[in-house]
């Protein structure tokens, strides 16, 4: 995906850095275009480290008389070469500027020549946020196919607390990504993924909990939104922001993502299970603080409930795909899981490798199916991962279909 990044003069250009970065993660090229007041904020020099390309000031200083001479102008091809231009931050001048036409720098004339999709991410103070002038430009653009992704609410730069906050970076790139994508095959299917880890609380401030990040299950949500399902995902505690476009259900214990999965099991076309739920809980839970003595504490542990399983046997025609996070027999595990739990696929990952797996950006992963074939994919991005599990799912379905 080709994108253009323009940078608006607002106190949240420095997080325009860090989105940058989020989509180059998520496989994306992107060129970054500053206004001159963005450079008040933040320098060219950042992005350009960060994108490995020229970042582009100005309408006149970015073109060479050859260029010109040679039909290469340059807000043109910029137009030309990119399929979104995201604006972020969207200051209210240049929603404004947009808003009439205004072509008076680089950003607002690329504006006027760009026929792909434009995404606008507005960040301010809360009173320019609901001026009525804001309001009108916000209103005009996203009626003319803009999309508009609305600040959140939260303290702001001036010290007030309102709407105008710029979203999350990751967010933003996850929605650049969603709206951006150019498959949605998967638009009548409903999937419904688990992430993260589990906490199994042992007083009102000590829980037993592992490592998962939930990065695993948070691209699989989003991949599967991005690609035009209803992604519905239950989450455990995890530091990830809410993956744009995706029905979210925050849990904390095994018990209560039971409960949230078996909730939302009849609207699924296919289950995704990744979660890292705790096979223990703690049934003799305090109710208040644990004090530290010198005695010897022992916690009574009973399983929890097996949602795997569960799912399985109440499955119907639905997809059913489990995660083995091991640590050896990667297959035999696998296949043992697939078979007592009536999976049709089981991805599974050694978790004890270095720099792939559990906490990391990167997974490499085999896919166990219950049509007797095993595929091993090669080390790569989550996200990579992510579409390659809904594609083998598609497939999969398809064949145990024509078999049936
Ligand atoms: C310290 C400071 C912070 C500002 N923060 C914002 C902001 O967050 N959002 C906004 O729309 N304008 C903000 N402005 C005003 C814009 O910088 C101003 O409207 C400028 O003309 C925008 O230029 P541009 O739209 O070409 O980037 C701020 C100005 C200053 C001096």
């Amino acid at each position: 995906m080709k994108v253009v990044l323009g940078v608006g003069g607002g106190i949240a250009a420095y997080k325009a850095a860090e989105l940058a970065r989020a989509l180059m993660d998520q496989g994306a090229r992107v060129q970054v275009v500053m206004t001159a007041s963005a450079r008040q904020f933040i320098q060219p020099l950042t992005f350009a480290a960060l994108t490995g390309n020229k970042v582009i000031t100005g309408l006149f200083s970015s073109q060479s008389p050859e260029d010109v001479l040679a039909s290469s102008v340059e807000h043109i091809r910029v137009a030309q070469e990119n399929e979104v231009l995201v604006v972020a931050p969207a200051t209210a001048d240049l929603m404004a500027k947009f808003t009439h036409g205004l072509a008076d720098d680089f950003l607002t004339t690329l504006y006027l020549a760009f026929q792909g999709k434009v995404i606008l991410a507005p960040a301010m103070n809360t009173a320019m946020w609901e001026h009525p002038a804001t309001r009108d430009n916000v209103e005009r653009l996203a009626a003319r196919g803009n999309f508009i992704l609305p600040p959140e609410e939260g303290l702001l730069a001036c010290g007030t607390t309102g709407a105008g906050r710029l979203p999350d970076p990751q967010r933003i790139a996850d929605a650049v990504v969603t709206l951006a994508h150019p498959r949605k095959d998967l638009d009548s299917e409903t999937i419904l993924v688990t992430a993260g880890p589990t906490q199994e609380a042992i007083d009102p401030v000590r829980f037993i909990s592992n490592k998962s990040s939930g990065k695993m299950g948070y691209s699989l949500a989003h991949a599967a939104a991005a690609r035009g399902a209803r992604a519905i995902l239950v989450s455990g505690p995890t530091n990830l922001p809410d993956p744009y476009g995706v029905e979210m259900i925050r849990v904390r214990d095994a018990r209560e993502m039971r409960d949230a999965v078996m909730g939302k099991l009849k609207d699924a076309t296919i289950i995704i299970k990744s979660a890292a739920v705790a096979d223990y809980f703690v049934l003799n839970q305090s109710t208040q603080k644990i004090k530290k003595t010198s005695a010897r504490l022992s916690l009574e542990l009973d399983p929890t409930p097996d949602i795997l399983a569960e799912v399985g046997r109440n499955k119907g025609d639905r997809l059913l795909i489990g995660f083995a996070a091991e640590t050896q027999n990667l297959l035999e595990e696998g296949r043992r899981k697939m078979n007592t739990k009536n999976c049709d696929m089981v991805v599974a990952n050694l978790v004890n490798q270095e720099g792939i797996g559990f906490e990391s950006d990167r997974n490499k992963v085999t896919l166990v199916m219950s049509t007797g074939e095993v595929v091993s994919l090669p080390e790569a991005a989550k996200h990579d991962i992510a579409h390659q599990i809904l594609d083998h799912a598609m497939r999969l379905r398809l064949a145990i279909f024509s078999k049936a």
